[in-house]
C-alpha cells in the first residue's frame, strides 16, 4: 500500500464518521476502522512481512492514518455530544413568561352550603344543633317512632339492613328519639326541664333512584318540645325559617293534612313563590306534626305533661329549589363542570 492508499482510508473514514447521526452509528464506523477486523488494524498486521527500513516508513505512515482517523472520530464524537445536549436545552426549555400553575381552590358543595344556611337560621332561633349515627337500630328507626314492626307505613322505608338488627337509617326522625331520651335522663329528677329545641341534619337511605329521589338523601329533622309548645308555634317558626332560607317575605305556607305514624294530627308542608319560574305553585318541602303521645313516652317523656312538634325536611329539595336545579342526580354525579357554578 502506498502512501495515497493510506490518506485514502483517512478520507473515506471521515465521511463514514461524518454520515453517523447517532453515537451508535459512530461507534460502529469506528469498528470498520480501529476494531480488532478493522481495515487499520489490517494494515499494522501487514507490516510484519516486511524488511526493516520499509516497516520503519510504512509504520510512520500507518500510525499517521491512525492518528488522522482518531482524531476524526474524537471531533464527530464532540459534535454529536453538542448536538444532543443542545437538542435537550431545546426540549426544556423554561418559559419564563407563561403564566403560574395555580393550586384549584375548592369550595362548599350546594347541598353542604344548604345545610349550613339551615343551621344558621334555626340555630338563631335557639335551636340546638345534633348529628347522629347513620346506621341505626330498628328500634331508634321505626318502633320508638310508633312505627311496630308490622305497621304498613315500613313499606314505605325500604332499605339496606345490616347484620344485628342494624339498617341504613330510612329517616332523621330516629334522632328525635336519641337527642329527647338524651335531654329527659340529663334532668331527670328535676322539677323544672328546658325544653328540647334542636334540628338533626344529616344523610339518609332509601331504595329509591329516580330524578327527584337518590338511594343516599339528606333530611333535616327538627323538633321542639316543651309543656306548652303548639301547632301555632311550629307554623311560625317554620314559616320564618322558609322566608329567610328563601329570603323571600312573600312566599306562602300550607298545611295539607297527612299521615304519620309519630305525630297526630300530621301535615305536609308546601311552599309557593311570589316570584320566579315556580311561581304560584305549591311544593312540598318537609313533613310535620304534633308528635304523638307514644312518642314522647320513648323520649322518657309524661305525654301529659310534655308536648310539641316535629318536622323533616329535604335539604337536596330546598337546593333544587334554591338554584332552579330539576335533577338531584347531577349533586351527587360528582361533575365538578355542573358543580363548580355554585362556588
Ligand atoms: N320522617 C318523615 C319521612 O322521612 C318526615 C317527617 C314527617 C318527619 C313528619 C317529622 C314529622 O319529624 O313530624 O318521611
Amino acid at each position: 500500500m502506498t502512501r495515497n492508499d493510506t490518506d485514502d482510508l483517512v478520507r473515506t473514514a471521515q465521511a463514514d464518521f461524518a454520515a453517523a447521526a447517532t453515537p451508535a452509528e459512530l461507534e460502529n464506523a469506528k469498528a470498520r476502522y480501529l476494531g480488532k477486523a478493522g481495515r487499520l488494524t489490517d494494515l499494522l498486521k501487514g507490516l510484519a512481512t516486511l524488511g526493516a527500513d520499509e516497516k520503519k516508513t510504512r509504520g510512520a505512515q500507518i500510525n499517521a492514518a491512525k492518528q488522522a482517523i482518531e482524531a476524526a472520530l474524537n471531533e464527530r464524537r464532540q459534535e454529536l455530544a453538542d448536538a444532543e445536549l443542545e437538542r435537550q436545552l431545546k426540549a426544556q426549555a423554561l418559559d419564563v413568561t407563561l403564566p403560574g400553575r395555580r393550586r384549584g381552590s375548592g369550595g362548599l358543595h350546594p347541598v353542604s352550603r344548604t345545610m349550613e344556611r339551615i343551621e344558621a337560621i334555626f340555630a338563631s332561633m335557639g335551636f340546638d344543633v345534633a348529628d347522629g349515627p347513620e346506621i341505626e337500630t330498628d328500634w331508634f328507626n321505626f318502633t320508638a317512632l310508633n312505627t311496630p314492626p308490622d305497621h304498613p307505613a315500613r313499606s314505605m322505608h325500604d332499605t339496606f339492613y345490616v347484620e344485628g338488627g342494624h339498617l341504613l337509617r330510612t329517616h332523621s326522625s330516629p334522632m328525635q328519639v336519641r337527642y329527647a331520651r338524651a335531654h329527659a335522663r340529663k334532668y331527670e329528677g328535676l322539677a323544672h326541664m328546658p325544653e328540647i329545641r334542636v334540628i338533626a341534619p344529616g344523610r339518609t337511605y332509601r331504595v329509591d333512584s329516580d330524578a327527584t329521589h337518590s338511594p343516599m338523601f339528606h333530611q333535616c329533622e327538627g323538633l321542639w318540645i316543651g309543656e306548652n309548645v303548639s301547632f301555632k308555634d311550629l307554623k311560625a317558626v317554620f314559616t320564618d325559617f322558609c322566608r329567610r332560607f328563601f329570603e323571600s317575605d312573600a312566599l306562602q305556607l300550607r298545611f295539607r293534612p297527612s299521615f304519620f305514624p309519630f305525630t297526630e294530627p300530621s301535615a305536609e308542608i308546601d311552599v309557593a313563590f311570589a316570584s320566579g319560574p315556580l311561581k304560584g305553585q305549591w311544593l312540598e318541602i318537609a313533613g310535620s306534626g304534633q308528635v304523638h303521645p307514644n312518642v314522647v313516652r320513648n323520649f322518657g317523656l309524661d305525654p301529659e305533661r310534655y308536648i310539641g312538634f316535629a318536622f323533616g325536611m329535604g335539604p337536596d329539595r330546598l337546593t333544587m329549589l334554591r338554584y332552579g336545579v330539576n335533577d338531584l342526580r347531577l349533586f351527587f354525579d360528582g361533575d365538578l363542570r355542573f358543580l363548580r357554578q355554585f362556588q
